[in-house]
C-alpha cells in the first residue's frame, strides 16, 4: 500500500465573528495515499475549498492535526509554512488567475523569480513545464490570446515548474467546455500518471469525476471515502 501525503487527524474547523460560529469540520480524520489523483466532491458550501486551503497552508485549523508525509505542517511559524508550500503544493483555480499582461512563459517563470535559480536555469524549466502541457508553440502568446483549456493549461504549467509533488486543484474545469475541460484533465491525468504528482481536485463535473482513482464526497462535516475507480 503506498503511504499517506496527507493525513488529517481530528481536525476541526470553524469561522465566527461575534454574531454565530459557521462550523466546517468536527473531529475529521482523512488520509490521502501519495501519488493519488483524487476528487473531492460535496454541495456548495460543504468546505471544499476550506480542505484545499487547509491541506494548502493558506488556511489554518482550530485544533487537529495536519501531516505532509513525515512533517506535521499545522503548527509550523509563517515563514515555515511559506517554504514549505514554495516547496510542495501548487494551486490550480477555476479562474486560471494568470497575469494578462504577460506571455504564458513569463506566467509560468513567475514562481521561479524568488529561488537562486540563474535566469538559464529558470529559462530551461519554463521551457520543460510548457513542453509537458503541450504549448510550447504558445509561449510567447498573452492569456488574451489562448483558449480556456490552454490558459488553464498554463496555469498548470506555473503550479509544476518548480517541480512540487502536490497539485490542489479548485474545480479546474468550472469554466471551461466539454473539449477544453478533456484537454485540461488529460493533463492532469499525464502529470498523475507518468510524473508521479499527487492530484488533489476540487470537481463537480461527473467527467473530471472519471479522471480521478479516488473520490472523497463530503457528508455531514466528513469526507467519506467512497469508490476506488479504474483510471479510465
Ligand atoms: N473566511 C470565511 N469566513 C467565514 N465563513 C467562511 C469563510 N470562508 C468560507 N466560509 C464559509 O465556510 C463554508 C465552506 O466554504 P467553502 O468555500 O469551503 O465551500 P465549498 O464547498 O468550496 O463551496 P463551493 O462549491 O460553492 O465552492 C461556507 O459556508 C462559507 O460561507
Ligand atoms: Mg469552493
Amino acid at each position: 500500500m503506498k503511504d499517506a501525503i496527507f493525513t488529517l487527524k481530528k481536525v476541526d474547523k470553524f469561522y465566527s465573528d461575534s454574531n454565530e460560529r459557521v462550523g466546517i469540520f468536527d473531529k475529521l480524520d482523512m488520509t490521502i495515499k501519495d501519488g493519488e489523483f483524487c476528487a473531492i466532491l460535496g454541495p456548495s458550501g460543504s468546505g471544499k475549498t476550506t480542505l484545499l486551503n487547509i491541506l494548502g497552508g493558506v488556511d489554518t485549523i482550530n485544533s487537529g492535526e495536519i501531516w505532509f508525509r513525515d512533517t506535521r505542517i499545522d503548527n509550523l511559524n509563517q515563514s515555515q509554512l511559506t517554504r514549505w508550500r514554495a516547496q510542495n503544493v501548487g494551486f490550480i483555480f477555476q479562474q486560471f488567475n494568470l497575469i494578462s499582461l504577460l506571455s504564458a512563459q513569463q506566467n509560468v517563470e513567475l514562481p521561479l523569480l524568488m529561488t537562486k535559480l540563474t535566469r538559464t536555469e529558470r529559462q530551461r524549466k519554463v521551457a520543460a513545464a510548457l513542453e509537458l502541457v503541450g504549448l510550447t508553440d504558445r509561449a510567447k502568446h498573452k492569456p488574451a490570446q489562448l483558449s480556456g483549456g490552454q490558459q488553464q493549461r498554463v496555469a498548470i504549467a506555473r503550479a509544476l515548474v518548480a517541480d512540487l509533488p502536490v497539485l490542489l486543484c479548485d474545480e479546474p474545469t468550472g469554466n471551461l467546455d466539454r473539449d477544453t475541460s478533456n484537454e485540461v484533465l488529460e493533463t492532469l491525468r499525464l502529470l498523475n500518471k507518468d510524473f508521479g504528482k499527487s492530484i488533489i481536485m476540487v470537481t463537480h463535473d461527473q467527467t473530471a469525476q472519471s479522471f480521478a482513482r479516488t473520490s472523497f464526497r463530503l457528508d455531514k462535516g466528513t469526507f467519506i471515502e467512497e469508490v476506488l475507480l479504474a483510471c479510465a
